[in-house]
């Protein structure tokens, strides 16, 4: 069968629903019809450098929110990156493939480290697509699903899988194909449009958090920026505030785009505001509830986590073996 690997970093203490749309609704669809395999990458959040006790909690109630939005562990694997070791192992064999300059392009670096600036980086941030190189090809990943955000990313996961086959032989590693996430899926920032809702870089009006007090999701919904005009028209480019409730309306009700501007055609966006406050929080209360559930009830998440990381440790163990043997390691 098909093989998908995904992964998120827990780098907050709730996923945003960017993360649930763009993302999660899609692993859960992937998994009807793929052999499926997601992690939580606590190693790549050491590139933030969280405090200890932060790290802990975040990894696990990132897990119990992929659980929570349909992952199911007795289909799918899901694991702790750093429950497996091969991923840093793998992650030191394909830096030596890497070339400077070519790691010197992938532009999320240079926007990251822009942001924080040259002190404030650090060499795991540059070498990060090296181990997302690593945490795909350990598992012969057939395809990623991939926002328009880790397209570079993976086509350097693709490059390195290459490079590898010609050096060692073909058969060496799968070389991983996208599966691109409709743009529909993309959410923006709730205060700034034309930004994309992030949980690193978005503030805490600019999102609708999964497992955040319902009463604060409403309240960010209705203080959502629009523009001036008043008018509910889906224009992204025009008016990228409103188009982005819309996109959110259309995702949580399963009903197009232009019926629901039919709908509220001659109204303001307050009323629209008001009714997607109630639909969102409507379909987040039985996530977060479940998320909660999985929290509250550390020992199951840790054997779901358990097994998670030993069925997967045993398939990364075997690609690992095989570039070992062809590099005379
Ligand atoms: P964040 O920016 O919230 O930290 P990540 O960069 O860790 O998110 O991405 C985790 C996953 O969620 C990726 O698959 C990414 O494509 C998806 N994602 C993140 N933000 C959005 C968004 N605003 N809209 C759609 N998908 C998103
Ligand atoms: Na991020």
């Amino acid at each position: 069968m098909t093989r998908v690997f995904s992964a998120m970093q827990p780098t907050s203490d709730s996923l945003q629903l960017g993360n649930y749309l763009g993302a999660l609704v899609e692993w859960v669809k992937l998994q009807e019809t793929h052999e499926a395999i997601y992690s939580v990458v606590d190693l790549h959040a050491l590139t933030v450098a969280p405090d200890r006790d932060v790290l802990t909690r975040r990894t696990r109630v990132t897990a119990a929110q992929f659980l929570a939005a349909g992952v199911d562990p007795d289909r799918s694997l899901l694991f702790v990156q750093s429950h497996v070791p091969q991923h840093a192992e793998l992650a030191w064999v394909l830096s030596t493939f890497t070339g400077m300059g070519e790691a010197g392009r992938m532009t999320q670096f240079k926007d990251k480290s822009a942001q924080v600036g040259e002190s404030g980086t650090n060499v795991g941030l540059f070498t990060y697509p090296v181990l997302m190189a690593a945490d795909i090809l350990l598992y012969d990943t057939n395809v990623v699903p991939v926002g328009e955000d880790q397209r570079q990313h993976l086509e350097l996961s693709r490059d390195l899988a290459q490079r590898l086959n010609t050096r060692l032989g073909e058969g060496t590693v799968v070389v991983p194909e996208p599966h691109i996430v409709k743009a529909t899926a993309k959410i923006f920032d709730l205060q700034e449009p034309t930004k994309k809702m992030s949980k690193s870089f978005s503030g805490p009006k600019g999102l609708i958090e999964i497992l955040d007090d319902p009463k604060k999701v409403a309240k960010n919904i209705k203080a959502a920026a629009t523009d001036s005009d008043t008018v509910i028209r889906f224009d992204p480019e025009g008016k990228p505030g409103v188009s982005n409730l819309l996109t959110i309306y259309s995702a949580f009700s399963g009903r197009a785009i232009d019926q629901i501007v039919a709908d509220y055609e001659g109204k303001m966006y307050g009323h629209l505001k008001v009714d997607l406050a109630e639909i969102v929080v409507d379909y987040l209360t039985p996530i977060r509830d479940r998320a909660m559930e999985w929290i509250e009830s550390p020992e199951r998440l840790d054997e779901v986590l358990a097994q998670g990381a030993s069925k997967a440790s045993a398939i990364a163990q075997v690609t690992l073996d095989r570039i070992y043997d062809r590099l005379g390691l």
